[in-house]
């Protein structure tokens, strides 16, 4: 496995409170390439949190999955790219207009602002959905499958990145150009106890499978020491 480039780690800023965030955020940096921020810090501390986080000079990935008409996505997109985060996510099963229109107003309004486009990141088939949750939605019933034919839908669509499970990785890697950024979370060490991620890689085996980068929550905040677990883990990819 080549040495990565980057600090793959993205760090799931997953606690209720700016506080809290802001807290675990200055213990962790040193050792993280970035945060992610998601819907549920998101909804209580808005988009003062992302702000607050990029002052401090560490990249954002912004992951509220939008699905939307076109328009509305698009100018949800054109915000968070005004707030300055580095990715951020959409639906994949919103379609080809809905795509194009996100990755036309992530370009469009950074070109705008004189800021660096965020990486527009489709998610496919979310991982608590199985044959069953597919097929009574009326989609294709095998999931990977269905993630086939998304992943392919969205770089048509012009997305540069995709959010998928770690044993996704490297069956995308053999139908997707090299140059589309996977980002992966289900990533356990090994080391923490049982929790509700199933079909789990050590970060190791994920980036060994391809991946670009790492999204991990509970292995670093719900460690007695955060920022020595995000230390023992970027240790094992060098
Ligand atoms: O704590 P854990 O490492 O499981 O956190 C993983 C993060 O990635 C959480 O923020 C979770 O919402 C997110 N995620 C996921 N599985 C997906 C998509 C996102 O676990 N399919």
């Amino acid at each position: 496995m080549p040495a990565p480039k980057h600090n793959p780690i993205i760090a799931a800023l997953d606690v209720p409170t700016a506080e809290q965030a802001l807290e675990l955020a200055s213990q962790i940096a040193p050792a993280v390439g970035a945060f992610k921020i998601g819907s549920e810090l998101f909804t209580n501390a808005g988009p003062d949190i992302v702000r607050r986080v990029r002052a401090t000079g560490a990249a954002v990935f912004l992951d509220l999955k939008f699905h939307d008409i076109p328009n509305t996505v698009a100018k949800a997109v054109a915000n968070a790219t005004r707030l300055d985060v580095q990715m951020l996510t959409i639906h994949t099963s919103g379609g080809t207009e809905m795509m194009r229109a996100a990755e036309d107003s992530a370009q469009k309004t950074a070109a705008q602002a004189g800021l660096n486009a965020p990486l527009v990141l489709g998610v496919t088939v979310l991982t608590s959905s199985d044959a069953n949750t597919l097929a009574e939605v009326g989609c294709e019933p095998n999931p990977g499958r269905q993630v086939e034919r998304l992943a392919t839908l969205a770089v048509r669509a012009g997305l540069r990145g995709l959010v998928c499970s770690p044993l996704e990785i490297a069956d995308l890697r053999q139908i997707l150009p090299s140059n589309i950024q996977l980002v992966t979370p289900g990533i356990r060490t090994g080391a923490e106890k049982a929790d509700d991620q199933k079909r789990t890689l050590t970060p190791r085996e994920a980036m060994q499978a391809g991946a670009s980068w790492l999204v991990i929550g509970r292995p670093i905040y719900g460690a007695e020491n955060p920022r020595a677990a995000a230390e023992r883990i970027l240790q094992t990819l060098f």
